[in-house]
Order: C-alpha cells, then structure tokens, then sequence
C-alpha cells in the first residue's frame, strides 16, 4: 500500500469514527436543545487549539452481542487544547455513542486523559452527558468509574477540576463530579441524581419529574452541587472561559496577574450602599464591587446558600477570593449550608495560591432545633477548619456586626488572619446588645419600677461599652479602625505586602476535617 492510499485508508477510517452515533442519533441529540461532544469542546476551547487522541479506541464488551457493535471512540471524545492560551485536558461523553454509557475502554480513555492534566499540571475539564455504566459490561463499567474517582481526589488541590453536566449524569458516575472543584449546570439540560424516577417510584412510591428530582435549578438552589448555572450550553462555555481568568494553571502557580483598574465608584458608593442605621440590611455584593478592579466579581454559587456570599474578583491586578456575609439574606447568619459553602471556597483559594479577603457583617450562628438537629456544630466547625488551616494572605474587614461564634468564625486573629481592619461602625461582642442586657441585666430589669425603661438604658449602655470596635482593638484583636472609603487602599496595601508569606502548618500526613 502506498503512503498516499494509507493516508486515504486514515482518512476513511477516521471519517468514521468522527461520525459518532450516526446522523439519526446526533438529530435525536439536537433536538433536545443540545450540542454534540465536538462542537461543545470547539465551543469551549480556542479556535484551532483542540488535539484528539484516541479517536480509534474500541469498546471491550462480549457479552449481549456487544462484540458485533461498533462504537465510535467508545462514545468519549478526549484530547488537550487552551483556554485564554493556556493548555487544559478535556473530555467529553458522546451521548450519541450508546448513550455515552460508560465502559471499560471508555473509563480508561478518561483516566488516560486525566493523567495526561496530572503530568502536565493543566486543568481537567469533563464534560457529563451519559446513561451511566455501561449496563453489557457489569463489572468492569464499575471498574472504570472507581478509576475515574481515585484520580479526582489525587488531583484535589493539585490541579483544578471542572465538570460540565450537559445531560444526564446518573448513578454513581455523579461522584466524579461531586468530587471535583466547579460543578457548571445548564437549565433543562442538566439531570444529576443517585436513583432516578423510575426507581423512586419503584421502591417510595412517589412520583418526581427528573426535572424536579435533578435538574439544573435543584442543584444550584437546593443541593448546593453545582457552582455555576447558566440558561444556555453557550453561557455556560462563558462562565467557565471567566473563571480562568481567575484561577491558576495548578497548585505551584499564581493566578494571571492583570493590569490594575480602578473599581466603578459612580455606581458603587461605600456611603451609598450601606445604611446608617445599623439595623438596615444592604446587598454585601454591592460593597464588594465598590473596592475590586472594575467592580467586576465572579460570584461562585450565587443561588445556594445566599446568606454567604463567594466569589473571585481582582485587587491592584491580583486575583482574591471573596468570602462575605450578605445582610440581605437571613441578615448574614451562618447556617449549616454557608459553613459548607465557604468552607469549600476556602480550602479551594487556599489550594491554588488564592489570598482570601473576608468581609464580616453577623449576627452569629443561626440557633433553632433545625439546625441543631442538622449538625450545625460540625458544619459550622468547617469555617473555623478551613480558615485556621489556610496559610494565603488573608484579610478581614468588620464592617458591621461581629457577634459570638460568628466574630471568631470569620477568619479573625484567633484564626490566624493576617490583618483585620474594622469600619468604626463595626460592633464585636459576645453577642447583641438586646440579648446581652436581657441576660445580664435580668434581675435588674425585673425589679425595676419601669422594667421597659430600664431594658432600653441598659441595652444601650451594652451598645456603647460593647458594641464598637475599640474594645477589641485595645487587645490588638484587630490591627485598625479605618474609614470605610479606605477599605481599598488598606487591603491592596495589605495584599501588596503579603506577597512572600511564608506559612506551615505543623507536618502531618494530613488533618481530619469536621467533613
Ligand atoms: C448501556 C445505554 C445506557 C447504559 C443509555 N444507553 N444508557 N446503554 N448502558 N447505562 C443507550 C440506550 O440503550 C440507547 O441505545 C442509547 O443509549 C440512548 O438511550 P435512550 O434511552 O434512547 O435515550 P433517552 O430516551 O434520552 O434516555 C436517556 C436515559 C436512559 C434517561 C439516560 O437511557 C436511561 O435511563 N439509561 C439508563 C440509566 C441508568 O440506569 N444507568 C445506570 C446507572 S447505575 P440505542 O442502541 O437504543 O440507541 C450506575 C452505577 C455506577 O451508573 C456506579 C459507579 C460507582
């Protein structure tokens, strides 16, 4: 055979592996308001940069007549490209391709790929859309996906690790997501759940909508799974494009570093955006645009938990994460869900070289027979782990309220932050001052001709004592009271000398977090 037939016979054998499930197949797939595991990764990566590799990979399954079928690239499309110029690994289930179901050779072209980001040190981005293990190839369907989990958690912390759900992702082969760092959901595309439907109502009787059991909006909202939900396969490409911006290559890196641009203060007034009466609720994501370069902040969850606020953004050029209390949920409270939350975001900054700025506005843990009975002490414990473990520049402002558990919880100088600044409105206390003078002042205010009258002066003699940044200042708990309008300068200066930190934690095989 000459080399020119040769490079025909690749030519013709490729052409049919790059036709996936076959045009029926891929019209079933369109019509669903979906694109095909290429395109997605074209649309994902940048012009002309995407390699594929093992396009000629074939299943392994005997059984059920599996040997008589073809299935091309054994329905996982895989390969290296870049993003914003950098290199990332990816994959991509075919849904085209017996579901994207996945089997042996399915799961190694995955591991295969995944090693490949481990070698290289690039991002791992799979792209979820599949039946789940390949019901021909029993055990060694299983097989795969326990090789599939053991290399995301080896790659936790090492590399960053993103996955796409743009179809079904059932069973245990939601664990590879669950397992990795950004969860990207898309409205009615995205179905993630352990048992469907059918089994729910199998074995409970009860009827659900996969919709409503797993769709997009579950997982944003109720779960807490996904980190990012868009409307469109489109936006969702964006979304992720934006996050890597932020985020370093891997875990010996820092984040890009951009050119410093002054936030927007015609729209983001400090003294136009918080209220002076101290009681007033105000969107916590307001302030943070109103210090970060272009007012632009990458909010991470922004539907889950919305009493905490989480999100990446840029001080003099440099990537932070945020963590922020939002009075406007709850009035900042921390719950199980926000623990979890930020605790999670936490150890992601602290993972990738990321300085964490916390702004601090709480009542405290949020108290109630729910949350008790919900294990609030080991999620609230999560905060207290993940901000005493992190060794970034952190840096804390008390803007408002700093009460009990939450005052200590949100990365204080117990936690080991570097600098915390408070506004001179800011109140740190055991708690308010209406529970603290109703406790401490109880006989007082009982036996008192005017107990009502005594309650308001003693609640107010608390707040003036108490209820202001002074007293800790005194002990050195905080390093400043600073006016609010220089809550900019004082954190680009502090990050601008934090720059060579040098922190370890003691040497340990590793910790046992409150998971
Ligand atoms: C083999 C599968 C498959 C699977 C789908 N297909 N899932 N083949 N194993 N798990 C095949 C179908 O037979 C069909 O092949 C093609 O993919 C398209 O599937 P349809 O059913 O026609 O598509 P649709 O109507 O869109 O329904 C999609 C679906 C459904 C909801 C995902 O296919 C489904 O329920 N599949 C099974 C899901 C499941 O129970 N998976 C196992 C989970 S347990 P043809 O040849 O007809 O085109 C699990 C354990 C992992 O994953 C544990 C790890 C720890």
């Amino acid at each position: 055979m000459s080399v020119s037939s040769k490079t025909q016979d690749l030519k013709q054998r490729m052409k049919l592996a790059l036709q996936g499930g076959g045009s029926k197949a891929i019209e079933k797939q369109k019509s669903t308001g979906k694109l095909t595991a290429r395109e997605r990764i074209l649309e994902l990566l940048d012009e002309d940069s995407f390699h594929e590799y093992d396009l000629f990979i074939q299943h392994a399954g005997k059984d059920f007549d599996m040997d008589k079928k073809f299935l091309p690239g054994d329905g996982v499309v895989t390969g290296t490209g870049t993003i914003n110029g950098y290199p990332v690994c990816i994959y991509a289930q075919d849904f085209t391709v017996a579901g994207g179901s996945l089997g042996y050779m399915h799961a190694k072209k995955i591991c295969k790929i995944m090693d490949h980001a481990m070698m290289l040190k690039t991002p791992i981005i799979g792209i979820n859309d599949s039946g789940g293990a390949r019901i021909q190839e029993g055990v060694n369907a299983l097989a795969g996906y326990g090789d599939i989990f053991y290399r995301n958690t080896m790659a936790s912390g090492v590399i960053p690790q993103i996955s796409v759900i743009l179809g079904p992702c059932a069973g245990g082969a939601v664990y590879s997501p669950a397992l990795t760092d950004f969860v990207f959901v898309v409205d009615k595309i995205s179905k993630m759940f352990i048992t469907g439907p059918d089994v729910i109502r199998t074995v409970l009787g009860e009827e659900i909508s996969q919709e409503d059991l797993g769709g997009a909006k579950v997982h944003a909202e109720i779960s807490g799974n996904a980190h990012f939900f868009a409307e469109t396969e489109y936006e969702c490409f964006e979304q992720i494009k934006e996050l890597f911006t932020y985020i370093p290559w891997n875990n010996t890196k820092k984040a890009e570093a951009f050119d410093s641009i002054k936030p927007r203060s015609r729209d983001y007034k400090i003294k136009d955006i918080f209220p002076t009466d101290s009681s007033k609720p105000y969107d916590i994501r307001h302030i943070i645009r109103s210090i970060t370069d272009g007012s632009d902040f990458l909010e991470v969850q922004e539907r889950y938990a919305p009493n905490i606020v989480i999100g990446f953004a840029r001080m003099d050029g440099n990537t932070v994460g945020f963590v922020a209390n939002q009075p406007i949920a709850m009035a900042g409270v921390l719950d199980c869900n926000a623990s979890d939350k930020a605790a999670r975001f936490i150890r992601f900054c602290d993972s990738f070289n990321i300085p964490l700025v916390t702004l601090e506005d709480l009542p405290g843990y949020l108290p109630g027979i729910d949350q008790e009975h919900a294990g609030v002490i080991r999620h609230g414990a999560k905060i207290l782990y993940a901000y005493s473990e992190a060794t970034v520049p952190k840096i804390t402002i008390i803007m408002r309220k700093a009460y009990g558990g939450g005052y200590i919880a949100m990365c204080s100088s117990h936690l080991k932050a570097d600098f915390v600044f408070a506004w001179p409105t800011a109140e740190i206390a055991v708690m308010g001052p209406e529970g603290a003078a109703n406790i401490v002042f109880k006989q007082e205010i009982l036996h008192s001709d005017n107990p009502e009258k005594t309650r308001t002066a003693k609640i107010d003699e608390y707040r003036q004592k108490f209820a202001n940044p002074y007293v800790a200042a005194s002990y050195g708990y905080i390093d400043s009271v600073i006016e609010p309008n220089e809550t900019r300068a004082y954190i680009c200066h502090a990050l601008d000398v934090s720059k060579n930190k040098v922190s370890k934690n003691p040497e340990k095989k590793h910790g046992i977090p409150p998971f």
